[in-house]
């Protein structure tokens, strides 16, 4: 090797170092938020017990081809990790590990620059306890050769992994092999078959040692469902992006769209501001299409003159928005339309005014359901009103955060929890009500932060009222000046 290649070699390497640590998001969660979240977690932990949290699997899309990584949300908000084949572990009290007295120990992919190379940039143990601020890191081969005595402890808190591991044959230390050995040492098993991709969640055959994964979803539920102001601001960025997408969208729909477009707007503006992804799959249907809950087709080539439900979320930095809207893709709403969406949007102000602290989800049920079951029987859509469940079928909100339906202990609403309110009414061709009805799917979904003050609407940016949609649908938008080539392909 002559000194020249050498030269070069070494400009090219600090050169991508250079280029892949400028011009990058500065908002992420602190690794003084991970720290504190770990410390109110060992407060919770029982006497004498070890927690352990596992990285998500790798799915494989198909061939060579993975779907893109997610990190488990636990791991994620623990430490700020976002990498696959990562461990976890934390002690209710310092542990001799090695030689250093520590409560915590992350296991992290080793470096390796060939793989860096194709799939990018890994943190590395070194790095993991520099930038992140664990106390100690080891790279996750060291977990496999008895770094941890599980043997030590009266509980083990599993953070039970989000699906099955596939063992990746050509690297010795992923999560499946992890997991495998994990289960073996606490299993008293000495060995996993490979071919068994789906492992239970033993007990282990010692009745000295407990593994406890409700536990540890309930304690866990506890600290994500109340969010620190450092997550808040997070969530709002969010749900802005999220809300001003569905501003924009309401400028430039019009009856030729296609429910792929329409969906591809939304995404293109989150993109914009810096979103990393859809928090859950964008759900975008014209007419009859919108009473599917989860319609995620959005295969309709044309939505003509219908109204258009559009339940979509940004997701920043992990933290995901669940904001829906209903407009009429010609941009007026007809009186049949327009009497349903405004039986929906007074269910869901009646559901947003009980959205305070002491109260909890039933209530909002019983505001909302009444209005909804009230209204539908009002206009001799249903007779009974235990039918209403047939046109309302799902429930009124969920938590959000980290996950859309976010973990909870389902309680009373505290200060700093985040919410959806999201009544709806969805009429399927066919029903047993007037034909004027048929196709008429409406759903109207807002965030809502829980004050002290009272509910904050953090989606206020979309227009809501049926005034509000059509003064913005008469805006005109940039992207209607967009006018590609038609697609000739033969
Ligand atoms: N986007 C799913 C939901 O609203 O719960
Ligand atoms: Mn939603
Ligand atoms: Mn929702």
């Amino acid at each position: 090797m002559n000194l020249k290649y050498i030269i070069v070699c070494s400009y090219l390497l600090w050169g991508n170092f250079a280029i892949s640590q400028v011009h990058l998001p500065t908002d992420y969660l602190s690794a003084q938020f991970h720290r504190e979240r770990r410390e109110a977690f060992r407060k919770l932990m029982p006497i004498n017990s070890v927690a352990i949290f596992f990285s998500n699997p790798v799915q494989n899309r198909s061939n060579d081809v993975d779907y893109i990584f997610h990190q488990d949300p636990n791991l994620y908000y623990l430490t700020g990790y976002k990498e696959p084949n990562g461990i976890l572990v934390l002690f209710s009290e310092p542990q001799q590990v090695d030689d250093k007295e520590v409560d915590e120990v992350l296991f992290v992919q080793d470096r390796d620059p060939k793989m860096e190379q194709w799939t990018g940039y890994r943190l590395g143990a070194a790095s993991a306890e520099e930038k992140l601020g664990l106390q100690l890191a080891f790279t996750n081969k060291e977990f496999l050769i008895d770094k941890i005595d599980f043997s030590n402890y009266t509980k083990i808190l599993l953070s039970k992994p989000n699906g099955a591991y596939t063992d990746n044959m050509s690297d010795g230390a992923d999560s499946y092999d992890l997991f495998a050995y994990f289960l073996s040492k606490v299993n008293s098993i000495t060995s996993i078959p490979k071919s068994q991709s789906n492992p239970d969640i033993p007990q282990p055959e010692s009745s000295d040692v407990i593994i406890d994964s409700e536990l540890l979803r309930e304690m866990v539920a506890r600290l994500r469902e109340i969010k620190t102001e450092e997550e808040m601001q997070l969530m709002r960025k969010a749900i802005k992006i999220a809300a001003i997408a569905q501003r924009e969208v309401m400028k430039a729909m019009h009856p030729d769209m296609s429910e792929t477009e329409i969906q591809g707007i939304h995404e293109y503006i989150y993109k914009k501001y810096g979103s990393e992804a859809v928090g859950y799959p964008s759900i975008v249907g014209a007419g009859a299409n919108g009473c599917v809950l989860h319609y995620i087709e959005n295969n309709k080539t044309r939505v003509g003159n219908d109204l258009v439900l559009m339940d979509i979320g940004a997701e920043y930095h992990g933290y995901s928005a669940d904001v829906t809207r209903t407009i009429p893709a010609n941009g007026r709403f007809t009186a049949a339309q327009r009497t349903i969406y405004n039986l929906v949007l007074k269910a869901q102000n009646a559901a947003i005014a009980e959205s305070v602290v002491g109260n909890d989800f039933s209530d909002l049920e019983n505001a909302s359901r009444s209005i909804i079951n009230q209204g539908l029987m009002e206009l001799g859509i249903i007779k009974e009103e235990e039918d209403g469940r047939l046109f309302y079928p799902h429930s009124v909100g969920h938590y959000l955060g980290l996950d859309v339906h976010d973990v909870s202990l389902k309680g009373k609403f505290k200060p700093n929890m985040v919410i959806t309110v999201e009544p709806g009414i969805y009429i399927p061709e066919g029903s047993d009500c007037d034909p004027k009805w048929h196709g008429i799917a409406v759903r109207i979904e807002d965030d809502i932060h829980i004050t002290e003050k009272g509910p904050v609407n953090l989606s206020v940016d979309a227009p809501r009222t049926v005034e509000e949609i059509e003064a913005e649908m008469k805006q005109s938008s940039v992207l209607n000046q967009l006018i590609l080539p038609d697609l000739k392909t033969n």
